[in-house]
């Protein structure tokens, strides 16, 4: 499905599914459950799922002859510490901004994890007191006027490398890769679970599943807490993805599936079950998850698991996207572990 488009490569090749036998043990033993480990995919600074999406976007940007890559998330943001790399690895300049996303405070939250790496890449940092939107933000629009008002030439990536023409191809080619994967593995997983904020890696998902009839398999759990304007993203990505790839069929509504009672107390503050849940993968699997993101996933795949969401002797693959470098922000959270 993606032969026509460049990709300039960012990973390492296919990512890691591994069994996570004590996990499945643990909850019961009525699934089994698997991890793809989109967390370590590349060797740029920690590696995470925007380095798929972002594989599609680079080479508009090298054509477009900008010199500096501008992008937008939280203080935390994965997303933007990834810009920086890829900006640093093909030898651009990058303009982040960083809004207060989060009502978290920890003393050194600005200072640490995400936005310290950023920094280190030499990306330059602007801290905008603005509160959480997943849509397209007058500070970052604010950016772009200012590197070209000192004679750069900017190129746009917006929050999450989501709302691009090309910010759902990265997904598709999961599916695509996740095929050939099945091939070898003698199996064919029955549900995907994706955590969806910005809505790109879930639209991929839909749009690369759809080609086998595993859409509605693909379960998004929300960590957003805004969950009808991500919804609508994700569906608006989907088909304008789609479109992209002459999918050929037409995607509506009813093919997102996006639960929306995880994410509470709201985006980026963890709840007790989603500290339960960090803590619980940590010490059965040794797999870190974050308080933003994964950590929410899991908590959600946890109490499906409970509630029998999932047919007895279900194959559950869990798609670990990456965020753990957020966690160093939470220090005082996990002071106890
Ligand atoms: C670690 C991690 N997991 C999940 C997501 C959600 O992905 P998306 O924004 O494409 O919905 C993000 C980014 O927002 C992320 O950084």
């Amino acid at each position: 499905m993606l032969e026509k488009f460049e990709r300039y490569p960012l990973t390492f090749g296919p990512t890691h599914i591994e069994k996570l036998d004590r996990l499945s043990k643990h909850l019961g033993g009525k699934v089994e459950i698997y991890a793809k480990r989109e967390d370590c995919n590349s060797g740029l600074a920690f590696g995470g799922n925007k380095l798929r999406k972002l594989e599609y976007i680079i080479p508009d940007a090298i054509a477009s002859d900008a010199d500096t890559l501008v992008s937008i998330g939280g203080v935390q943001s994965n997303h933007t510490r990834m810009v920086a790399a890829v900006a640093a690895r093909i030898g651009m300049k990058c303009l982040l901004v960083q809004e207060s996303w989060v009502p978290h405070e920890d003393a050194v939250y600005d200072r640490v994890g995400n936005i310290l790496l950023s920094r280190i890449m030499g990306a330059e940092v602007h801290l905008v007191d603005e509160s959480f939107d997943i849509g397209i933000r007058r500070s970052w629009e604010k950016a772009l006027y200012e590197v070209k008002a000192r004679g750069g030439i900017p190129y746009a990536i917006p929050a999450g490398a989501s709302v691009h023409p090309y910010g759902g191809l990265g997904y598709v080619g999961f599916a695509e890769e996740l095929r050939a994967q099945e091939k070898q593995l003698g199996f064919a997983f029955d549900f995907i679970v994706v955590c969806t904020v910005t809505g790109s890696t879930h639209a991929g998902m839909i749009v690369g599943f759809a080609n086998d009839g595993r859409h509605r398999n693909v379960i998004g759990i929300d960590a957003s807490a805004t969950p009808s304007q991500t919804k609508a993203q994700v569906l608006d990505i989907a088909q304008n993805t789609a479109e992209l790839v002459d999918l050929g069929m037409e995607l509506v509504e009813d093919d997102v599936v996006l639960l929306e009672e995880y994410a509470y107390p709201c985006y980026g503050i963890p709840s007790p079950e989603t500290k339960d849940a960090i803590r619980l993968s940590a010490r059965l699997e040794g797999m870190i998850i974050d308080p933003v993101y994964e950590g929410k996933s899991m908590q959600g795949m946890i109490d499906l698991i409970q509630k029998s969401f999932f047919a007895k002797g279900s194959r559950v693959l869990f798609t670990h996207l990456g965020g753990a470098p957020a966690i160093n922000g939470y220090g005082y959270t996990f002071r106890n572990g």
